[in-house]
């Protein structure tokens, strides 16, 4: 097994950290052959707020991927998130010499232009994305290498961070004792995982909800043309219930995890919670109440994503054939019932696709930006090892069909009814039918009362 074959997805979340490792073929073909999960420690959305013990977590999940593939690593491809990362998209211009062709070099050039946009001193380049090319005004042009013509025109989707936030994310990778490899946001390691060949060929917007943040990434034609990180994420339905219930946020997790939905209409109607808090007195919600707690969060998020969309690239239902939802949020009920009454486009949940190896381990929408960060670096690779001639990219270029994937699944809906597993001590599920109590009422009205105009 040779070195440079095995490439390392570290993925930094705000609820997890994941490392996988994932093994190159000559072919392109990716196999992984490791994964570690660990609970993430000193993030908060999305940066790092303590060195030692997101170092610490970075160097447990490594150790529990290398146990599992048996190999030991050295270097990853690390993700990005965090509200302090902005984007840009810059149009470059490179003139051609009458009569020649237009080389790599040109293309280059052109995208070196764009790159030269006055940016805050603060900010870094983390990708320099070039979308289509134009020469002499014939648009659509995806590889203009070899092509005649006097005048190159390109635009260039920039992502930059700020020099603290990633020279602290750097830190802890190296303390952890990983080199970076590259640094790659999270929506676009995402969108390399969950995507299949026919949404490569249209727009499609990404929206990976995680604990924390909410990274959106707009891609056209395979390539990302918008991107933005939005501060909210399921932590924060999490905290609403803990704070509303009056219950530990463990508790709220699991209590929106087992009967939470983002549509009251999707919630189980039959089903009360008996609820203790901490003072030990005993109420009851409906299910149907609990997810009219959830649903205005998720809304949120969505109207966030819709007005970033708006502004950059204009009505989100013109500018893209569907929406693809994936990360941890994903799992939530009715939040792709949600999304599709939202953006008015088809909507189905991304799971990441196009490997093999430990397929049911990475299988969920948990994973899809830290698979993503291994299929990243394999089109990369693909590309260094391309013959002169063949597209020139820059470098966060996310190609077409690098490596064959399943054609596209249908957009369905998501619709698994609630699982009613063991019971907890402050937390009980029993069907609506029982009798309510005069406090239970009340607490359920108050509920009701407090989100009536919000809804
Ligand atoms: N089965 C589930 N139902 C509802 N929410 C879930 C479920 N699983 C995970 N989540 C939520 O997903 C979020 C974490 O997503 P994840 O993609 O792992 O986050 P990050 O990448 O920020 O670490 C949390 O808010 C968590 O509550
Ligand atoms: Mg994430």
């Amino acid at each position: 097994m040779k070195d440079n074959l095995i490439t390392v997805g570290l993925d930094i979340g705000t609820t997890k950290i994941t490392t996988v490792i994932g093994e190159i073929a000559a072919d392109g073909s990716v196999d992984i052959i490791g994964e570690g999960t660990v609970p993430s420690e000193g993030i908060k959305r999305g940066a790092v707020v303590n060195l030692e013990r997101t170092t610490a977590a970075i160097r447990n999940s490594v150790l529990a991927a290398e146990r599992v593939s048996g190999v030991k690593v050295s270097q990853a491809f690390v993700s990005v998130a965090g509200n302090h990362t902005r984007a840009l998209t810059s149009h470059g211009l490179a003139a051609i010499r009458r009569s020649q062709e237009i080389t790599a070099a040109d293309v280059e050039r052109s995208i070196e232009n764009a790159r030269a946009v006055p940016l805050d001193p603060n900010l870094e380049v983390i990708h320099a994305i070039a979308q289509e090319y134009v020469v002499d005004g014939q648009e659509g042009i995806k590889s203009p290498v070899g092509m005649h013509g006097v005048r190159l025109e390109v635009d260039v989707h920039i992502v930059a961070g700020s020099a603290g936030p990633l020279a602290n994310l750097r830190r802890c990778v190296q303390e952890a004792g990983l080199q970076v490899r590259g640094l790659v946001l999270e929506s676009l390691a995402s969108g390399t995982a969950v995507l299949d060949a026919s949404e490569r060929d249209q727009t499609v917007v990404v929206i990976d909800m995680g604990g924390g943040t909410t990274d959106v990434g707009v891609f056209k034609r395979g390539n990302l043309s918008h991107s933005a990180c939005i501060p909210i994420g399921g932590d924060h339905v999490t905290t609403d219930l803990a704070q509303i219930l009056k219950i530990p946020l463990e508790e709220a997790e699991n209590v929106k995890r087992k009967y939470g939905a983002a549509l009251p209409e999707l919630a189980d109607p039959d089903l009360m919670l008996e609820i203790t808090n901490a003072s030990g007195a005993t109420h009851a919600i409906s299910a149907f109440d609990l997810s009219r707690i959830i649903k205005p969060r998720i809304a949120e998020i969505y109207g966030m994503v819709r007005d970033e969309i708006d502004a950059a690239l204009g009505p989100v239902e013109l500018i893209a054939s569907g929406v693809v939802l994936t990360g941890g949020g994903s799992l939530l009920r009715g939040v792709s019932e949600l999304a599709r009454e939202r953006f008015r486009l088809p909507v189905r949940v991304g799971r990441p696709r196009g490997f093999g190896g430990l397929t049911d381990i990475v299988a969920g929408p948990v994973h899809a930006a830290a698979v993503g960060l291994v299929l990243y670096a394999a089109e990369q690779q693909i590309r260094l090892n391309q013959p002169p001639g063949g597209p020139v990219v820059s470098p966060g270029w996310t190609g077409n069909g690098s490596q064959p994937r399943p054609v596209s699944e249908e957009f369905l809906p998501d619709l698994t009814p609630p699982q009613i597993e063991d019971e907890s001590k402050t937390v009980i599920a029993r069907p609506a039918k029982t009798p309510k109590t005069g406090d239970e009422k009340t607490l359920a009205d108050k509920v009701k009362n407090f989100f009536k105009d919000w809804i």
